[in-house]
């Protein structure tokens, strides 16, 4: 039997903060690391445990819902609502020990975020939102930065587990937006959290060439929520189907962006 129904955003926000408790407790322990695709990309139990964490969390209140999380595939069920989960976003940084990541888990109904929710356990921030609602931040509202020129700007990128033509790529990009003197480019290793930053003002424009569904889901309600934009290199809105390019901003200088990303 469903456990009685509670609003998506609450679940959200509970799934998120167990996996935050999951990664406090096993952050800096000496656990096992393995490699997935390359040996650069990494998972450890607290991916694994976390995820398990959030589904079975969520199951108790929606049994008849979609999964799409990044550990493991679930079966489809005929619902219209998927709930898209980063059990860890920053894997390599907690495995690192570098305590810079965190949960994130958002629900569409068919191909539309309505709810997400980000948790970092480190620094015991919320950012979550609800479509129509606007963004927060431990309970505050949050709104992108009001900056509207490169020069004023300071962004977040990210690289994709390719060391070829992409990451080639996206060096020149990072030279075309320093020698516009841009404040300066960082790297954080959390695009959830990154997409959060923008959201909140602390950076004004972000972006990564290739992202999962569950990298961005979350935040990018958030960013929108917040007052910001997010769209692929061509300003297009992103499907949740597939990999997308994610480019992400405070919508004032986005289209200046955009013309050194396209
Ligand atoms: C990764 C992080 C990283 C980004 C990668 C992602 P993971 O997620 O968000 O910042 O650059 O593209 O895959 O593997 O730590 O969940
Ligand atoms: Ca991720
Ligand atoms: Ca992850």
């Amino acid at each position: 039997m469903p456990m009685h129904k509670k609003n998506f955003l609450d679940i959200a926000i509970l799934a998120a903060k167990e996996a935050g408790k999951i990664h406090k407790r096993y952050f800096n322990t000496g656990f096992k690391i393995k490699t997935k695709s390359t040996s650069f990309d990494l998972v450890t139990i607290a991916d694994i445990e976390a995820e398990k964490k959030i589904v079975s969390l969520i199951k108790k209140y929606f049994p008849e819902h979609n999964f799409l999380a990044e550990e493991q595939k679930y079966e489809k069920t005929t619902s219209d609502y998927t709930w898209v989960i980063d059990p860890l976003d920053g894997t390599n940084n907690f495995a690192s020990g570098l305590p810079i990541f965190c949960a994130s888990v958002a629900i569409a109904r068919k191909d539309e975020i309505i709810a997400g929710a980000i948790y970092d356990v480190t620094r015991d921030e919320l950012f979550y939102a609800q479509k129509g609602c606007g963004a927060y931040l431990n309970g505050k509202k949050i709104r992108v930065s009001t900056v509207s020129s490169l020069k004023k700007a300071l962004f977040i990128t990210g690289f994709y587990y390719d060391r070829g033509k992409e990451m080639d790529e996206n060096l020149k990009k990072i030279r075309q937006f320093l020698i516009r003197r841009v404040i300066g480019i960082r790297r954080l290793g959390s695009a959830a959290l990154d997409l959060c930053y923008v959201a909140a003002g602390r950076a004004s424009g972000y972006w990564e060439y290739t992202l999962s569904p569950w990298d961005f889901a979350a935040g990018m309600l958030i960013v929108k929520e917040a007052g910001g934009k997010i769209t692929d290199r061509r300003g297009k809105e992103i499907s949740l189907k597939q990999k997308s390019f994610v480019a992400a901003s405070n919508g004032k200088i986005h289209n200046k962006m955009l013309e050194i990303l396209k």
